[in-house]
């Protein structure tokens, strides 16, 4: 019902209003109000059915590409549910993330591990659970797969884009000769390399980046091939579509557009795998706080929080996202009028850091009002906190009883 709603609100034409009119469908359905009145604030409103509607829309926009889930975007039961009822593949990091999808039954061959640096013990433990995929982009990782059978790896390349908010080249990939450098020692080891993988960024709105690091890709591969006479099969594409947080970005299908001429004559020599983690999951979560404070300071009035950039707005800081903010109290009507005036959203920790948003418009807010975020679904509760001994804010399912954590995220505090 909501879904089909919100399929008419993708006329409306600005981005603001749009996220508005869904936050406000969101907050009047009955699943979120009674979730509310269960749980209070700070709560994280989780709708499963969005991360679906994404997995579909991708794999409608590129369908040759086989998807692999990036976990570590949002660890959470209810994601890696209806993603592996849609039969999409998985990306993990980690041994934990690994074990959320043993717990779900993925099967392995479903499985890729991209971090290309791992623990002995965890490499040991992903290869007795079954996983034969792994990224390496040096000689020590290298090393660590000797006498390792039916392993496949594939070597991380570099493509720097300063433009994205997170430019993951800047830490892990090598450039061409290296690439070819470790190719030729993998010969000699015996490993074998099934092909390279790259992120061009995330949060990147720019699909020409993603295109020419495939092409560059797929050339090096073809003089590869030629030169050491080996044979590749697979292209990992990484992840990094991009998510309209508080400006609109290249829809998914626009986006896909873009590299699917590139990809398209590839699709029967290579298996072309994607790592998409943000697309699937960010708007799938929306964020509702309350305000526990409100303040005059010699620049204006300030709301405080009870979430912020040490809890669900992690996001904020660590990946320079803008999220926007919204008084629920409005959020049916009209914006703006006599009594707003530009305020600070601050968190509730008790450090000058906490500070979620400058110079926000907002009407004459008391203690107890609402406000909520769209489009928090990625890297916001899984990179929290427990700073001020705060606990890590709930997650609602919508259309779901009980109250879940990231399972990544509630394993990490149990051992703490
Ligand atoms: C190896 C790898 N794959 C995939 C992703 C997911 O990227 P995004 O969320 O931008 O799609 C990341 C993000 O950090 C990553 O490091």
């Amino acid at each position: 019902m909501i879904s089909a709603t919100r399929r008419g609100l993708r006329a409306i034409r600005s981005l603001r209003e749009r996220r508005r009119a869904e936050t406000d469908l969101l907050l009047r359905s009955d699943v979120a109000r009674a979730a509310l009145a269960v749980h209070g604030t700070p709560l994280l409103l989780l709708d499963p059915e969005r991360v679906r509607e994404q997995y579909r829309r991708l794999r409608t926009a590129l369908p040759f590409v086989r998807f692999h889930y990036a976990v570590k975007a949002l660890s959470h039961d209810a994601v890696i549910s209806v993603l592996a009822d849609e039969g999409s593949a998985f990306d993990v990091a980690t041994g934990d993330e690994l074990a959320l999808l043993q717990r779900h039954g993925v099967r392995p061959d479903r499985v890729i591990h991209t971090h290309p640096i791992k623990k002995p013990a965890e490499i040991a433990d992903a290869l007795a659970a079954g996983v034969t995929t792994f990224v390496v982009d040096n000689e020590t990782e290298l090393e660590k797969f000797r006498d390792c059978a039916d392993v496949r790896l594939l070597v991380r390349l570099a493509y720097r884009s300063p433009h994205a908010k997170s430019d993951l080249s800047s830490k892990f990939g090598v450039g061409p000769f290296e690439a070819a450098r470790l190719v030729a020692l993998a010969q000699d080891l015996g490993i074998r390399i099934a092909g390279f993988s790259f992120h061009t960024g995330s949060q990147l709105d720019d699909p020409a980046r993603v295109a020419s690091a495939i092409t560059d890709t797929l050339t090096l591969m073809e003089q590869l091939e030629a030169t050491l006479g080996v044979r590749f099969d697979t292209l990992d594409i990484g992840g990094g579509f991009p998510v309209a947080y508080d400006t609109d970005v290249r829809s998914i299908e626009e986006f896909a557009s873009v590299i699917r001429p590139v990809l398209g004559p590839h699709r029967h020599r290579l298996d072309i795998i994607a790592e998409p983690g943000r697309i699937l999951v960010a708007e799938a979560m929306t964020l509702v706080t309350s305000v526990v404070g409100v303040a005059e300071r010699p620049d204006g009035r300030w709301y405080h929080l009870d979430d912020g950039v040490y809890g669900a707005y992690s996001n904020v800081v660590a990946e320079d996202v803008h999220p926007f903010v919204f008084a629920t109290k409005e959020l049916g009507g009209q914006e703006g009028g006599a009594t707003h005036r530009w305020a600070t959203i601050a968190g509730p920790t008790c450090d000058s850091a906490d500070v979620v948003a400058r110079e926000v418009l907002l009407p004459d807010l008391r203690v107890g009002d609402l406000l909520a975020s769209p489009a928090m679904g990625a890297y916001t509760v899984v990179t929290a906190t427990r700073f001020n001994g705060r606990a890590v804010t709930p997650v609602a399912v919508l259309g779901q009883a009980p109250t879940t954590a990231p399972v990544a995220t509630e394993q990490v505090l149990a051992e703490a």
